[in-house]
Parts: structure tokens; C-alpha cells; sequence
């Protein structure tokens, strides 16, 4: 599954459109190792993916709490389902138990979940603000 910035993504607040656009290189990178199935490279683009989504992650949550947005609490649940499943992801690598298949699988789930997240929940905060 390939995945790409496009500006049909963007949300219109310009220092959280060049994060997204980074955790998608990211994610891309991640997904690019799935392809070749690299186990060392996957591994790596997991750790330096999860190190940007907590960055990230943090200052989008940051942006929410100074503007006092209705969603928040569902909002945080949504980021800390993902870095979870990304943690998840890491251990099972390390413990060398995921298939090629099942790495497919959550790096599909992993691809998915941050397209909608960011088209319908990260844009409603944009909506919210102004
Ligand atoms: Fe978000």
C-alpha cells in the first residue's frame, strides 16, 4: 500500500500540514521496508516513525488544549490507540513473532488509520478554530 502527501490532505494550519506532511514520509519509508521486507529496516523506519507521531502528536495535542477544543479526550484516545499499535508493532519485531503476511496487515491498518485521521478528525480541529 503506497501512500503519498497530497495537498487534498492539508487542514490549513500551516506548522500541523508540515508535520503531517513528515509523518507520512515517514510512514512511507515504513512502508517502503514492508515492501522489501527488510525485518532491520522495518524495525528502524518503526522507531523513527513512533518518535515523530509522539512529537507530533503532542503539539497537535498542545494546539487543542489552548483552543479549548470539544473533542480533545476522543481526540488523545485516537493518538494513543495509534502509538499502541505502532509500540505493538515494535515488540512483535523484536520478538521476531509477525509473519510477513500479518507486517502487511498493520502496515495497511497503520496506512489507513492516519489518512482518515488526518482528512476527518485533524480537520475538524482546523474547523473548530476558525
Ligand atoms: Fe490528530
Amino acid at each position: 500500500m503506497g501512500v503519498a502527501w497530497s495537498d487534498d490532505l492539508a487542514i490549513g494550519i500551516g506548522i500541523i500540514d508540515d508535520q503531517h506532511r513528515k509523518l507520512i514520509e515517514r510512514i512511507a519509508a515504513f512502508s517502503e521496508a514492508v515492501e522489501r521486507k527488510e525485518v532491520d529496516q522495518i524495525d528502524e523506519t518503526v522507531n523513527y516513525l513512533v518518535g515523530y507521531a509522539i512529537q507530533h502528536f503532542g503539539a497537535e495535542e498542545l494546539l487543542m488544549i489552548r483552543n479549548c477544543y470539544d473533542e480533545f479526550d476522543a481526540h488523545r484516545d485516537e493518538h494513543s490507540w495509534f502509538i499502541k499499535e505502532v509500540g505493538r508493532v515494535h515488540r512483535n519485531l523484536v520478538e521476531g513473532a509477525l509473519s510477513p503476511e500479518r507486517i502487511t496487515e498493520l502496515r495497511d491498518m497503520l496506512v489507513r488509520w492516519t489518512l482518515e485521521h488526518i482528512s476527518v478528525k485533524d480537520r475538524r480541529i482546523a474547523r473548530f478554530i476558525r
